[in-house]
């Protein structure tokens, strides 16, 4: 029996390219070649760059700088520590949310708390009125990166503003209740999960060592089974690949992130074959969520052909991303991308990328 299946392009809303800034890390040409190879066909990229994405400028440069490189389409988020909200009108029309970081994280780059409220209006305020122009009701959300009491924080400000509030990575069964809740009283919640919280614990640390190491931390088997137990409150799937190379990891103090675009597909598509999931279920996590809470257009000429039944062991060597290594080294795993189209043409046959560096587009909601 033959396992082909056609998948729709998928989303992958939380990647970190790397690009400009920290290129020995990843790079937009880099990046987008390991989204292709795991089945990604659409990526939105995070603003906690070197200098961070935090002014019309430096979004522009950005910008610029990816159109001559990216393979797959590429959407941004801006970032903001609170001191410049008077660039939100300049760039609402460029962006797919407002990215916050309220917990310590790769490049230390925190919003005041004192901000907070101020901010969420002034997002909204921006928002709110080129939509109202539009005659649409999207509004672009407020993305967080908020662990432990912050959660809490982020709750009780989404109520009370109304602001739509996507809450990344979430990985405790302590945060998934809270979202529930917070659902359930009609807030307009929605969360990712990352595949290295669904599909690793704090037990694989040990072996790992800082390749193990990320934020928010792998947890309890405990935690995760409340994951897997309650994944349809669970809006979406992203890798929060965050690439450094291998040095970086051996170093001193070992950096937060690992990559993830190359290895998302795989394992879900091993839980599919282990009924753990559904096929339907991956397209909802991976593609139908994530172009409908981040606003992203959808081409059906834009297409993943996997085969089911294909078995391989995930190397480092045969990774795209630059940095050449994963968390997820030697498994097993069913499930693998043969060939990928966007908008009809093939950009990835065989482990090889036929489209040229600028084939992607540079995405706006
Ligand atoms: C991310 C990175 O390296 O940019 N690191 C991480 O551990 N997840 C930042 C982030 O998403 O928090
Ligand atoms: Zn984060
Ligand atoms: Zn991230």
């Amino acid at each position: 029996m033959t396992g082909k299946l056609i998948l729709p392009g998928l989303i992958d809303p939380h990647v970190h390219l790397r690009d400009p800034g920290q290129t020995h890390k990843e790079d937009f040409y880099t990046g987008t070649t390991a989204a292709l190879a795991g089945g990604f066909t659409t990526i939105l990229d995070m603003p906690n760059n070197k200098v961070p994405i935090t002014t019309l400028k430096i979004l522009n440069e950005k910008i610029k700088i990816a159109k001559e490189k990216i393979v797959c389409d590429v959407g941004f988020y801006f970032g903001s520590v609170g001191d410049n909200l008077k660039e939100f009108p300049k760039i609402i029309n460029k962006v797919f949310g407002l990215k916050l970081y309220l917990s310590k994280t790769t490049g230390n780059f925190l919003i005041d708390k004192n901000i907070l409220e101020e901010t969420f209006i002034a997002w909204k305020k921006s928002s709110i009125l080129p939509s109202i122009r539009l005659f649409s009701d999207f509004e672009k959300p407020i993305l967080v990166h908020a662990e432990d009491d912050m959660l809490d924080a982020v709750i009780t400000l989404a109520k009370k503003f109304g602001n739509k509030v996507h809450v990344c990575h979430i990985s405790t069964a302590l945060d998934l209740k809270q979202i529930i809740k917070a659902k359930e009283e009609d807030s307009r919640i929605t969360c990712g999960v990352t595949p290295h919280h669904l599909f690793l614990t704090e037990n694989d640390v040990k072996r790992l060592g800082p390749f193990g190491k990320m934020k928010p931390q792998l947890t309890s088997k405990k935690n995760q089974d409340f994951l897997w137990k309650n994944l349809k409150y669970i809006d979406v799937i992203e890798s929060d690949h965050a690439p450094h190379t291998i040095e970086e990891k051996r170093g001193e103090i070992a950096p937060f992130g690992v990559p993830g675009l190359e290895t998302t597909l795989p394992l879900l598509l091993t839980a599919v074959s282990e009924k753990r999931l559904a096929i339907e279920d991956v397209v909802r996590l991976c593609h139908i969520n994530p172009a409908k809470i981040f606003g992203i257009k959808t081409n059906y000429r834009t297409k993943v052909v996997v085969d089911l039944n294909s078995s391989f062991i995930i190397h480092n060597s045969s990774l795209f991303t630059k940095c050449k290594w994963s968390p997820f080294e030697g498994f097993k795993v069913k499930g693998k991308v043969q060939r990928v189209f966007i908008r009809g043409k093939k950009v990835f046959e065989n482990n090889k990328i036929p489209a040229k560096p600028g084939f992607g587009k540079i995405i706006t909601p």
